[in-house]
């Protein structure tokens, strides 16, 4: 008998886990007003029952069929690997925007083997939209193939950027100011992973944040590099402390690392 494919039975149970975890996640958005908010660093860094109760129900799921495999997730951390495959889940990315009634948010999931993503799912269930990509095969939006924008130059197309507290808050208001003046236009998502989905389908030219995690970013990364667009290179970087995130269409990739080079001059002048 032929042994089933590891990747192609991976994504099999991705998508399955999604369904059910993105109607879990809609179930807890719909009574978001009863749920207790709860700190974690500060009052800009929450938490509720919902984030944990998918972040366990996917590592069930996962769990169940690859118990070799190694995950990384937002609210319960890391499990090293006995596989060459690993896991990374942001289990509700737009926390925030959630818990304040926003549709703003996400579930992210990638897949990576031996350190590298190969695969990149973000659905968002208010939208009912499935964002999916693996490596060397394209990226798709409910199925339907999706390429970065081609059709704007900085000047016409919208730039999401990622704000947080774990940076100086110059790091972002000196590329904003940066990006204005080139007459540009930022939009903040207050979910970094749809934002990188969006840049993937062509809605946004590029996105920027100086910080993030590999829970937020690894699979729109590989969507981004799937759909035509560009990134830097998050992996090579440390995926439990996090790092900047860059993803753009091709052509307006030197313009924003202009501006991003320019606003860390500043700040380590
Ligand atoms: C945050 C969101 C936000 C980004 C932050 C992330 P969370 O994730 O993606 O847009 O700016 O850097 O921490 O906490 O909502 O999962
Ligand atoms: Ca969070
Ligand atoms: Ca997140
Ligand atoms: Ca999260």
């Amino acid at each position: 008998m032929n042994q089933p494919d590891p990747l192609a039975a991976r994504l099999v149970v991705a998508r399955g886990v999604l369904d059910e975890a993105g109607a879990l996640a809609l179930s807890y958005f719909a009574r978001v007003a009863s749920l207790a908010v709860e700190t974690k660093t500060s009052g800009q860094d929450v938490v509720s029952v919902a984030d944990r109760e998918v972040e366990q129900l996917v590592r069930r799921r996962i769990g169940g069929a690859f118990p070799q495999d190694g995950f990384l997730g937002e609210e319960y951390g890391f499990t090293p690997a006995g596989s060459g495959y690993s896991w990374v889940l942001d289990p509700i990315d737009g926390t925030s925007c959630f818990l304040h009634g926003i549709r703003n948010w996400c579930l992210s999931l990638a897949l990576m083997r031996e350190g590298v993503t190969v695969a990149g799912f973000i659905l968002d269930p208010n939208a009912g939209e499935l964002f999916a990509a693996v490596a060397g095969q394209g990226a798709t939006l409910n199925g339907a193939p999706i390429r970065v924008d081609a059709r704007h130059d900085l000047r016409g197309g919208l730039v999401s950027v990622g704000a947080n507290g774990r940076v100086p808050p110059r790091a972002v208001t000196g590329f904003i100011e940066r990006l204005l003046a080139a007459g540009g236009m930022f939009v903040r998502h207050g979910s970094g992973a749809l934002g990188l989905a969006h840049v993937a389908c062509g809605r946004l030219a590029a996105y920027y944040e100086p910080h993030i995690h590999a829970w937020d970013c690894l699979a729109g990364l590989c969507l981004i590099r799937e759909a035509g667009g560009w990134t830097n290179d998050f992996e090579a970087g440390d995926l439990i402390a996090g790092g900047p995130v860059i993803g753009c269409a091709p052509h307006v990739r030197e313009e924003i690392l202009a501006l991003i080079a320019a606003t860390r001059r500043e700040m380590t002048a």
